[in-house]
């Protein structure tokens, strides 16, 4: 009877070992300056990793939601954004023949994106579609240690493990399998500001701007709440002073 109860519960259980062999590695966790609410943005790793973003991310990935003036958020002079955005050309409307024109981008255009659209960059792909990244950090489950993660996660399959064709093995994609070959690697660029650019560096950097893509707002945040919380120690002081001046002469 106990046997039977046991082949039972071994049966139960087989379904979920095979889901577990699935399951993503736990993260890894990196040091980030905007934790906490007195954390602001490391502004020389966001430029860093706009640049990886520049350089390679955006070969395939869009970022819709970002203008090229936001970049002042990471520390950008006008200048500096003005050089960026006239870099790219961009539809220009249509001339006097009606014919289509082309103008270079300015900063209030956003990202110029890789492809015209998803179909398009899903069929460049392979049927995979880099999802867009403006607000990547804020969708995924572990934030920018989930991109941190994901950028050292290509590792070879265990024994046995098929990967199918297109496809890469991740360690903490959920499902292991891909689409997206290994973007980083050490040396993947040359740091403008020369860090040392380290798998875990440009990890770590990239994650950084993709978090300040996602949550630009969050320095003024913080530096709000702080004010607020100032207000609030001043207010206590003041309404305590009041209290003992009110009472002082109740004996
Ligand atoms: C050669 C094209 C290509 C490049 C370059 C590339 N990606 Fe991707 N990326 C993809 C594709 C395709 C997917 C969709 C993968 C899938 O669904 O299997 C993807 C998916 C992702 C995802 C989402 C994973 C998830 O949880 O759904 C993240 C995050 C990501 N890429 C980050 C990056 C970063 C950061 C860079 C630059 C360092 C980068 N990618 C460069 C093609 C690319």
């Amino acid at each position: 009877m106990r046997l039977r109860v046991l082949a039972a519960l071994a049966f139960l259980m087989a379904p979920l070992g095979g889901a577990n062999a699935q399951e993503a590695a736990p993260l890894l966790h990196s040091h980030w300056s905007f934790d906490g609410i007195f954390g602001t943005y490391d502004k020389a790793s966001a430029q860093r990793g706009f640049q990886i973003y520049s350089q390679i991310c955006s070969a395939c990935h869009s970022m819709n939601y970002m203008a090229y003036r936001n970049l002042a958020g990471i520390g950008l002079s006008p200048a500096q954004i003005k050089a960026v955005a006239a870099a790219v050309t961009v539809p220009g409307g249509l001339d006097d023949q009606g014919k289509e024109t082309e103008r270079p981008g300015r900063p209030s255009d956003t990202f110029k994106a890789p492809f015209p659209n998803d179909k398009a960059a899903e069929a460049a792909m392979g049927g995979a579609l880099p999802p867009d990244q403006s607000l990547l950090v804020a969708a995924r489950d572990g934030g920018p240690n989930y991109i941190y993660s994901l950028m050292q996660g290509y590792v070879d399959p265990p024994a046995g493990v098929q990967v199918p064709v297109g496809h890469y093995y991740n360690k903490y994609f959920p499902g292991h399998m891909i689409a997206m070959p290994p973007p980083l690697t050490d040396n993947a660029v040359t740091y403008a500001d020369g860090t040392k650019a380290t798998l875990a560096q440009e990890a770590h950097d990239v994650a950084t701007f993709l978090t300040y893509t996602s949550y630009p707002q969050l320095d003024e945040q913080h530096s709000l709440g702080v004010r607020v919380l100032l207000f609030l120690i001043f207010m206590t002081i003041v309404t305590y002073i009041a209290k003992r001046r009110v009472w002082a002469d109740v004996h």
